[in-house]
């Protein structure tokens, strides 16, 4: 059967990163007889304005159905007093929560060329090259109970969330986190509070467990706070770091730019079964958006991921990753990684970068 991808451009340059994965998109399907069933809807604050919701049923239903979700950004000021449940990022959630998609993979990895774009020392990131796992259907971010409420004694108000894990939680995303150590360094930091939070405590305690299964892998554990720092003093140390999903959000933001820019990093967000949601790292850019000045780049090597780990295209994912790394050891530069002029507008991207790929099939 035709692998199916469901395109969700979203919100700010959202819209626009995600025109240029598409026009690489059809491109690759048409050379490549690759059959891919595209479907575009609307997601985030641009769905409320057109159909009243953030995630309409409509799209849930057609994503269960998707092999890929190409995700481009939610979000926006205008939007940012709605009712929770309104609210573009509900999308994000909703999508996470329905299709599962516990296993976040948020690589960051610098492009030596680029290592001057980064605001720490050269030294301490060339070759930079590490991989968060974050756990994202759970802990905190899906807790209940949780609420606002007012506190009729004492007269003021009050509101609380629930940082809880359970033990198949925590085993599945720390295999994710061993077998991904496996492919690379054999190297695992898991990342809790175990100083201070039971949920920590016992997270520690189930990834120690699952460890006896990869002898391989040599697993170690670091505080939040201190990989927070680790992570900008000396990231090298680390190949895969394994977290909650509270955690891994803050700490993938750290990774992320060390890397440069925000705008090359890719992310995937898998289930069990290989259907995952492919969105780059940056958010919606509102200040930005429409000034054709986004790099497309993370959005690019999203679908990349999406070929990998969703539509078994493993050897196409190598070749669009190659094309990219050319794209920047030729000197092209997006606004986000150069301080002169002299920058490629956003919709120029995708045709450079097929050029390059005309460049490698006639080598
Ligand atoms: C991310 C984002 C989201 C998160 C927000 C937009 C809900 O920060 O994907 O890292 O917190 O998970
Ligand atoms: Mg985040």
């Amino acid at each position: 059967m035709n692998k199916s991808i469901l395109v969700l451009p979203g919100d700010g340059i959202g819209q626009e990163v995600t025109e240029s994965a598409l026009t690489i998109l059809y491109e690759l399907d048409r050379r490549y007889n690759l059959n891919l069933d595209v479907s575009i809807m609307d997601v985030g604050g641009t769905s409320y304005e057109q159909h009243g919701s953030p995630l309409t049923d409509e799209v849930i239903n057609k994503a269960k159905k998707s092999d890929a979700i190409l995700f481009g950004a939610v979000g926006g000021p205008q939007w940012d007093n709605l009712p929770w449940n309104k609210r573009p990022e509900q999308a994000l959630l909703g999508l996470r929560k329905e299709l599962e998609l516990f296993a976040n993979l948020r690589p960051a990895f610098l492009f030596k060329e680029l290592a001057a774009a980064s605001t720490l020392k050269t030294e301490v990131i060339a070759d930079l090259d590490l991989l968060i796992v974050r756990e994202l259907t759970g802990g905190v971010y899906f807790g209940e109970p949780r609420g606002i409420e007012k506190d009729v004694v004492n007269n003021q108000g009050y509101a609380y969330n629930t940082m809880i894990y359970y033990e198949n939680e925590i085993k599945r995303i720390a295999k994710i986190g061993f077998e991904a150590a496996q492919k690379r360094n054999k190297k695992l930091c898991s990342v809790d509070k175990a100083n201070v939070l039971e949920v920590s405590k016992f997270w520690r305690e189930i990834v120690e467990e699952v460890s006896n299964d990869y002898p391989d892998v040599k697993l170690t554990h670091q505080l939040a706070d201190n990989a927070a720092m680790q992570l900008v003093i000396n990231p090298k140390q680390f190949d895969v770091i394994v977290s909650s999903n509270l955690f891994g959000d803050i700490l993938s933001d750290i990774a992320a730019t060390l890397s440069g820019s925000i705008g090359m990093l890719p992310s995937a967000s898998l289930n069990s079964s290989s259907q995952g949601m492919y969105e780059p790292c940056h958010g919606s850019a509102p200040d930005i958006a429409h000034l054709n000045v986004a790099n497309p780049i993370a959005m690019i090597l999203s679908l990349s991921m999406a070929f990998k780990y969703s539509l078994e295209l493993p050897q196409l994912a190598e070749q669009l990753d190659n094309c990219v790394r050319q794209f920047i050891s030729k000197g092209y530069r997006t606004k986000d990684l150069t301080d002169d002029d002299n920058f490629i507008y956003t919709n120029k991207v995708a045709s450079k970068i097929l050029d390059i790929l005309d460049e490698f099939e006639n080598d």
